[in-house]
This record gives structure tokens, C-alpha cells and sequence, in this order.
């Protein structure tokens, strides 16, 4: 029996003050539902505020991407040995978000995957079709090239390190999902594709894409589905609670 993850991506929200009712809330939540493996994915600039306020808790933390360099002269970018100085467990790889507005290509996502694992923590390698592809029945053709770069990069062990996500780029943020079976017959797909590994049936695979706390359980019931990576209702401590409860 895999554990059930939820994690919140913060994307780029939040600030001191409302962080830290919202880290509280968070603590809350792993304090009622221990059994469910939870996560923060917060912006660079608070990760020492949740290192202070998580440390002590089984909540994991960290950043939302990672550079592909190991350091020098990369202005802007943020190297996995930094994010390791703030205990990062964990650290959003090519969420569509990078891959769209920052043309992170599917290998570069690959080396970040990479980079976080060399530094000891889970990526949370995010992939999904647009809309489009969707409608062109292209879903499998497309995880299949997003994953493919990962398994030429990582061998079997780093591999075991990594949290695939599976996100709809058509369904972040839109409020539009895929039905739970819909989304589960995709997630049977990537476990086909993790088979090759070893690692079918013990990576978490989690769902992203519109999960709120009255469509939460019928997606995690699902029985390849591991979990959420959770968007717009994780800045709510009421509306994640209700999540972090539906995994349970
Ligand atoms: O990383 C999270 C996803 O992009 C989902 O975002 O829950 O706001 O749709 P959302």
C-alpha cells in the first residue's frame, strides 16, 4: 500500500504574514491526518519560514524548480546545494508553468530531476498534455516523451527518489478536470511506463489539476492515484485541511 502525498504548490503567492496562518494551518493538518505524507512547494524567498516553522513537524518542504547548474554564473537561478541549506525534502521539476513561459525543454526538466536528487531531495516531476494534445488522443504519446529523458538521466536508483505528477495543462487552474476514472487510466499509463524500472508499483504518482475539497476523494480513491499536488485551494488552510482529509 503506497502512502497518499498531498502537496501545495504555491505558485507565486503568498508573503510573510499570510504564511505563516497558512504554515499553521499546514502543521494543523498533519497533526489530525498523520497519516498522509504533506507537503509545501513555496517560493525561494520563504523556504527559511518554513525551514523555522516545519522543522519540527513531518511536513516536508521546498522550492517550486531548481537550476540545472551546479553553480557560477547564472544570475537568478538557485543550485540544489542552496536549496539543501534550507532542508528542502522536496522541489517542483517542469511544472507546466516552467515549461511554458520559461521554454524548459523536456531534457533540461530531466537534469533538474537530476540536480535535486543529487542533493537529497524528491522531485516532483510534473507532466501533462495541453489541451490540444489532449483532443488529439496524442495524452500517452506526450508522457511518454516527457518521462522518456528522466530514465536516460537517472538510473533505477536515483529514480526511486522521484514523485511523478501528473497535471493536465488544461486542467490547471481552470477548474475543468478529467473524470477520476479518466484521470486513473492515465496514471495507469505512466506506471507502464515506470515498469521497465522496477518502480510500477512503489512510485507515487500524484494528480494535479483542479483539486478541491468536494472532487478531492473521488480522485484519490482511484487506485494508481497516490495523492495531489494542490494549486489555488492550497492557499487556503480550510480548503487544504479538507484536502489533506480526503487522502486519508
Ligand atoms: O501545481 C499545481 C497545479 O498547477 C494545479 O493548480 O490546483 O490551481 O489547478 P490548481
Amino acid at each position: 500500500m503506497r502512502p497518499q502525498w498531498v502537496i501545495g504548490n504555491w505558485k507565486m503567492n503568498g508573503g510573510l504574514a499570510a504564511n505563516q496562518a497558512l504554515l499553521a494551518g499546514v502543521l494543523d493538518a498533519a497533526r489530525l491526518v498523520g497519516s498522509v505524507r504533506i507537503g509545501v512547494s513555496a517560493p525561494f524567498p520563504y523556504l527559511l519560514q518554513c525551514q523555522q516553522m516545519l522543522g519540527e513537524s513531518s511536513v516536508v518542504w521546498g522550492a517550486q524548480d531548481i537550476s540545472a547548474e551546479i553553480g557560477g554564473a547564472f544570475t537568478g537561478e538557485v543550485s540544489g546545494a542552496m536549496l539543501s541549506d534550507f532542508d528542502c525534502g522536496i522541489v517542483i521539476v517542469g511544472h507546466s508553468e516552467r515549461r511554458i513561459y520559461h521554454g524548459e525543454s523536456e531534457g533540461r526538466v530531466a537534469e533538474k530531476a537530476l540536480r535535486a536528487v543529487e542533493n537529497g531531495m524528491r522531485p516532483v516531476f510534473c507532466i501533462g498534455e495541453t489541451q490540444a494534445q489532449h483532443d488529439a488522443g496524442e495524452t500517452e504519446a506526450v508522457l511518454a516523451r516527457q518521462l522518456s529523458p528522466l530514465f536516460v538521466l537517472l538510473n533505477d536508483t536515483r529514480l526511486a527518489m522521484v514523485i511523478v505528477a501528473y497535471e493536465p495543462v488544461w486542467a490547471i487552474g481552470t477548474g475543468k478536470t478529467p473524470t477520476p476514472e479518466g484521470a486513473q487510466a492515465v496514471h495507469r499509463f505512466i506506471r507502464t511506463q515506470l515498469a521497465a524500472h522496477g518502480l510500477a508499483d512503489t512510485l507515487p504518482v500524484i494528480y494535479g489539476g483542479s483539486v478541491k475539497p468536494d472532487n478531492a476523494a473521488r480522485f484519490f480513491a482511484q487506485p494508481d492515484i497516490d495523492g495531489g499536488l494542490i494549486g489555488g485551494a492550497s492557499l487556503d488552510a480550510a480548503e487544504f485541511l479538507a484536502i489533506v482529509k480526503a487522502a486519508q
